[in-house]
């Protein structure tokens, strides 16, 4: 594990977004894993500047996505595929054929679900970005998700409405369910990048690079997995041990 403290979120940003474009220089028909929240914010600003700016060719560019809300319509000022379309999508001028998210308004969702799977495992992931949930979850992978899950649905813990409804206003609007990659899923890219910001990721930090592997903390899946790399600012590493590997910019 490769693990990068930023002093800031500024810097964070910065170190990720010139991760994610140097990936995407060198691969122009990379297929990246994305996540929403607030914490690629700051990344996705700068990318998004810096591949227009350059010119680099996104028409290869192969987009997917760890969640979707249930029941919001996607062009829901609130679901996550405004979210992208918003953030990336429109930006890079990517074509429908080239972004995926699991469709949260789909009639049969066990049959989605599976369906998101497959197309995961046919096209394969090269690069995961990953934020990281105050209870240590990855996409919506709450606590005591097993391991070995797959793109399933997901009840959301209320700690979990709670932290999202800054986006919805209130906490009664948002959905209680989702449609989520699972940890094995996840696992299945070559290399994925987790980045951290704030003192409330502190604790899902320390789990993940000291504690034990468990399921109450679902990060801590990550262990298990030959190519990762965390990006994180000084608020969130407070509780991280100085040791070989950590770098502090
Ligand atoms: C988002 C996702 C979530 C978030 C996590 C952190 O697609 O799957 O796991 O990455 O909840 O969210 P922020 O960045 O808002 O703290």
């Amino acid at each position: 594990m490769n693990i990068t403290i930023t002093k800031n979120y500024s810097e964070l940003s910065v170190k990720a977004a010139e991760l994610f474009y140097k990936k995407i220089k060198a691969k122009p028909s990379i297929h990246l894993g994305l996540a929403t929240g607030k914490t690629p914010l700051g990344m996705y600003e700068i990318l998004r500047k810096k591949m227009k700016t350059d010119g680099l060719p996104t028409d290869k560019l192969k987009v997917f996505n760890l969640d979707e809300y249930v029941g919001l319509s996607k062009n829901s000022s609130k679901s996550f595929y405004t979210y992208m379309k918003k953030q990336l999508y429109e930006p890079l001028g990517l074509k429908e054929r080239q972004y995926y998210i699991p469709n949260g308004e789909a009639k049969d969702l066990e049959k989605e679900c599976l369906r998101y799977e497959q197309m995961i495992d046919q096209f394969g992931i090269d690069l995961q970005l990953l934020g990281v949930g105050r209870n240590g979850h990855i996409g919506f992978n709450e606590p005591g998700t097993p391991f070995d899950s797959l793109t399933h649905v997901v009840k959301l813990k209320e700690s979990t409405r709670k932290v999202n409804a800054s986006f919805f206003g209130d906490e009664s609007l948002v959905p209680t369910r989702a449609i989520t990659m699972g940890i094995q899923s996840i696992l299945k890219a070559k290399e994925i990048v987790v980045i951290a910001s704030g003192e409330e990721k502190a604790r899902a930090l320390y789990e993940f690079v000291h504690g034990k592997m468990t399921e109450e903390w679902p990060i801590t899946a990550l262990k298990n997995h030959s190519n990762v790399t965390v990006i994180c600012d000084q608020k969130s590493a407070r509780f991280l041990k100085r040791k070989e590997g950590v770098s502090h910019d």
